[in-house]
């Protein structure tokens, strides 16, 4: 079906310390079908501010943008989308919500459609509206309290069933994150979190599994947000301290802007297959503060070693964030890092990991430590250090209420040293 989008769209950013949103500049947006091409204009206001934040430091950088203010910028890249501008809008779980929403259960929207009909709680600091003077659709968060009745809702959604409409309503306020799995933000004194529901699809008890991951992960120096667990309607929900809001007194939030991996690589989602670690490294280095750049290719260095110890081979460029600071971006806390039970020893991370390609090896993960500006020892002490406490990890998930069927479930993602190309082999 040929379908015409919206045509312009003002994109608004909420600027470090500051409650109010600004225009940025207008989204021109051409859409048939599947067919979307995209421009820019930046205001020349926004640019002249000493505070602006590149929305796409690629696309939309400020190193050529000052000549080109009022001027029509593509995507770099014969990209139809600025990936800056994709990352405040939802994936799967939240495009569905939105359809859901507008009684278009499975039809697809008009990519504009998916950024009006977002909400306050949109990962990083954009806003779409139609007009410069609109104002910001605010909603109060839906509360912690609620969760019972939002894992309903989710349910609902996810099984394909009728939902009443003043569920649907309230469910709304905080189903604008990306990413698949079904989720909601939801809000209590200390701040904002997602919260990631149990999934129709799931083998185990997943939002365990994961807050007993992470958990393991920053005890390996994996840099992870502060989470809990919460039951609702007797099961459990990952609850995970949103990185981009943080607490403005009683007043709402300060925002930061967020770009994916993807989008500082200039990729589309289809080329992040393959893509090497290496080159989120040259990212760090082409658009992090050189005062950080080094801590920060070590800290990849941990997460890619980390992934590959509990087979968390879903590692593709969207769950690597940058959260920008000033002119620069800087690489966010970890999230969505999940072990997958697979059959054989062999497997492959979503992203190249070294010298032997995508495979998931620690000896493959040291081939290239250079790169992550470690030397061979200090490369070899993380991956030692990381091995010891991740041989601890059945006792761990127990300790963290994992069930001892579900830890049976999940052992097959965790490997010992001989098949993980560590120590010596066929012992
Ligand atoms: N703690 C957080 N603070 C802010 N933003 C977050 C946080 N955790 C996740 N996000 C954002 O929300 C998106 C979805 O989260 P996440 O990757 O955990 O969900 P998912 O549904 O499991 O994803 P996938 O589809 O990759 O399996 C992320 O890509 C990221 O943009
Ligand atoms: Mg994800």
């Amino acid at each position: 079906m040929i379908s015409e989008a919206t045509p312009r769209l003002v994109v608004f950013v909420y600027l470090p310390g500051e409650l109010d949103a600004v225009p940025a500049g207008e989204l021109r947006l051409s859409q048939f079908g599947k067919d979307i091409s995209s421009v820019f204009v930046y205001g020349t206001r926004y640019v002249q501010r000493p505070n602006a934040l590149e929305i796409d430091p690629v696309s939309l950088g400020f190193r050529a943008i000052p000549r080109r203010a009022g001027e029509e910028i593509a995507p770099a890249h014969g990209l139809s989308l600025f990936g800056g501008i994709r990352d405040a809008a939802p994936d799967a779980w939240g495009r569905r919500v939105i359809e859901r929403r507008l009684n278009a259960a499975g039809a697809e929207l008009p990519e504009a459609a998916y950024l009006l009909e977002t909400r306050d709680d949109r990962a990083g600091a954009l806003d779409f509206r139609m007009r410069r003077t609109d104002g910001p659709r605010k909603h109060p968060f839906n509360r912690i309290v609620q969760l019972d009745y939002l894992l309903e809702c989710a349910d609902k959604i996810d099984n394909d069933e009728p939902v009443p409409a003043e569920m649907l309503q309230l469910f709304q306020y905080g189903s604008n994150m990306g990413g698949a799995r079904p989720k909601a933000v939801v809000e209590d004194d200390d701040g904002l979190w997602v919260a990631k529901f149990p999934a129709r699809r799931d083998r185990f008890n997943e939002p365990v599994a994961e807050a007993a991951t992470l958990a393991l992960a920053r005890d390996c120096g994996v840099e992870v947000p502060r989470t809990k667990v919460a039951r609702a309607g007797g099961r459990d929900v990952l609850l995970v301290k949103r990185f981009d809001r943080e607490k403005a007194g009683g007043n709402g939030y300060y925002r930061r802007h967020f770009n994916s991996a993807l989008t500082l690589l200039g990729k589309d989602e289809t080329e992040s297959l393959g893509t090497a670690y290496s080159e989120i490294v040259a990212a760090i280095a082409r658009f992090a503060p050189a005062d950080k750049a080094r801590a920060m290719k070590q800290q990849l260095f941990r997460r890619m070693v980390f992934s590959i110890l509990v087979s968390n081979t879903d590692d593709h460029l969207r769950n690597f964030g940058f959260l920008a600071s000033g002119r620069y971006f800087e690489l966010s806390p970890a999230y969505d890092i999940m072990p997958t039970p697979a059959v054989g020893f062999d497997r492959y991370q979503h992203l190249t990991v070294g010298r032997m390609g995508r495979l998931s090896t620690l000896d493959n993960a040291l081939t290239e430590c250079g790169v992550f500006a470690l030397t061979v020892p200090e490369a070899t002490a993380i991956i030692d250090g990381q091995l010891k406490i991740v041989e601890q990890w059945r006792k761990r998930f127990a300790a963290f209420g994992v069930s001892a069927t579900d830890i049976d479930r999940v052992a097959s993602a965790f490997r010992a040293p001989r098949h993980l190309g560590w120590g010596p082999r066929g012992a």
